[in-house]
């Protein structure tokens, strides 16, 4: 807390009033979740060891040209095999909670049950969910965080197929089944726009498919919607009452702030902008069922051209309400505005513009500005627009370079965790969001998709040039784990 002055004189937002960046102090609820986050093809390394089939994300960080500098994750972390030694870093942490992933070609090499399961990667999942239990610490599981098996892409072309409802489901059953006994927090699906938009649309993410029309990202968006809602159902029929977890799904959030907020045209900008980054999944799952104004909208109009699938009504009942929590990743805010010139094209996508403000700290990554009180006005946002669900935040946080000598001394993030975690209490306390949990990203420095090793989100430093893969705490680790020890910042 000796930190919070200094803090607080970096971040100066300008024309954004940095009024709304007091500091209070305060403590959380009894029983607040804080946790970190990995994912599997981030941190495991092991790429194909002991039977483990290739992953949509093999396949390309293999391919030349894809990854900045040629990085992959064929070692990461090594967490596959030092995931001991992360467990103890977790446990000096006093965290209570561990998110990660399940890679799913590691479970079903082939993408199916019938084509094979890899016991021994059924048994490496076994043995961390146990030394994660041993030493005090609850596993959140995803099931799905981007490395699909590559039989699937190939035989099916990937989430653009509805053939992979039925796959996902059998994957997400065998889940459930095999560790739902120690399991009792599930999220279905990462950031499902991330992987239609970058997966199917731009070709930034694996598979690559570049697909300007939209056509197979909407595709892609159908296909998760409807196997995230299958999943839920047989959570909720098969499994909820022996096991007693609860199964959400973690949709990727920004916060848009209307350029002036006295401009009516402005603040219908800033909606739309909502409508069009937010409310693809969070709509038909948390809110009335059906798709967004604006994807109805591309979906007529690319009709004129081909078939799309719509959500029939027994789609939208199946996927309306079926979430126990609403995971939230959130990381940044950007100003939008009206663009007047969509009058003439009609278009949606062109109309508002969306901007940063110059005094908004940036971190590594292009798309990361802090501005915490952004995310105090999404989670308002999100109890005023879904029912007032129970909200868990799966992901925040901070990236910084790769840079010679090592970052350890990471004040920025220490500053981007204090101010964000403020403003989750202030929505706790001042606006009554029903916030449960807090969850850092990331436990350590790892495979940052398309940026490779360029970008560390880490609260501990990973050296990926040593071969032994050495971890050292950063001082965002001890910042944190003072926070979790004091339940936030009592006075
Ligand atoms: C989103 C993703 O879920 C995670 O995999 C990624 O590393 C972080 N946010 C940072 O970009």
């Amino acid at each position: 807390i000796v930190l919070t002055t200094a803090c607080c004189a970096v971040y100066d937002y300008g024309a954004y009033d940095p009024t709304r960046d007091d500091f209070r102090p305060g403590t959380f609820p009894d029983g607040f979740i804080w946790s970190t986050a990995t994912a599997s093809y981030q941190i495991e390394g092991a790429w194909n060891v002991d039977g483990k089939g290739e992953s949509i994300w093999d396949r390309f960080s293999h391919t030349p040209g894809k990854v900045d500098r040629g990085d992959t994750g064929d070692v990461a972390c090594d967490s596959y095999n030092k995931y001991r030694e992360d467990v103890q870093l977790m446990k000096n942490m006093g965290l209570k909670h561990y998110r990660f992933s399940l890679s799913w070609p590691r479970i079903f090499p082939n993408g199916t049950k019938e084509d094979g399961v890899s016991q021994d990667g059924v048994n490496y999942y076994n043995r961390l969910i146990d030394e994660l239990i041993a030493n005090g610490i609850a596993p959140m599981v995803t099931l799905y965080h981007w490395d699909l098996p590559q039989a699937l892409q190939e035989k099916y072309g990937g989430w653009v197929n509805e053939a992979l409802v039925g796959h996902y489901h059998n994957y997400a059953t065998f889940a459930f089944q095999t560790f739902g006994d120690r399991v009792k927090y599930w999220i279905t699906f990462n950031e499902p726009m991330i992987v239609c938009s970058l997966g199917y649309a731009s070709g930034e993410h694996a598979p690559g498919i570049q697909d300007s029309s939209s056509v197979s990202s909407l595709r892609c968006g159908h296909t998760l919607l409807k196997a995230h809602a299958r999943a839920w159902h047989t959570y909720n029929t098969t499994f909820r009452q022996l096991q007693r977890g609860k199964v959400g799904i973690s949709l990727s959030l920004l916060w848009a702030e209307p350029r002036d907020p006295d401009l009516p045209a402005d603040v219908q900008a800033a909606n739309r902008a909502m409508q069009m980054i937010n409310e693809w999944f969070a709509r038909p799952i948390f809110g009335d069922g059906d798709y967004p104004n604006v994807i109805e909208d591309t979906v007529q109009k690319l009709k004129l051209s081909m078939e799309l699938p719509e959500l029939s009504d027994e789609d939208k009942s199946l996927i309306r309400g079926s979430a126990d929590f609403f995971g939230v990743n959130h990381y940044s805010t950007r100003i939008a505005a009206d663009k007047p010139s969509h009058i003439q094209t009609q278009s949606v996508l062109e109309s508002f513009e969306m901007t940063t403000a110059p005094e908004w700290p940036r971190g590594q990554s292009d798309w990361l500005f802090a501005v915490p009180w952004g995310l105090r006005r999404l989670l308002r946002y999100i109890k005023e627009h879904y029912g007032d669900p129970d909200v868990y935040i799966t992901e925040n946080g901070w990236s910084d370079g790769d840079v010679q000598p090592p970052i350890l001394e990471d004040t920025d993030r220490v500053c981007y965790y204090m101010t964000y975690i403020d403003e989750v209490l202030k929505a706790i306390e001042e606006d009554q969001v029903k916030v449960r949990a807090y969850t850092a990203w990331s436990f350590m420095d790892n495979f940052e998709w398309a940026r490779g090793y360029t970008e560390r989100f880490g609260l501990h430093y990973v050296n990926f040039t040593d071969p032994s893969r050495p971890r050292t705490p950063k001082q965002s680790a001890k910042f944190y784990s003072d926070i979790i020890a004091n339940n936030g910042f009592p006075e």
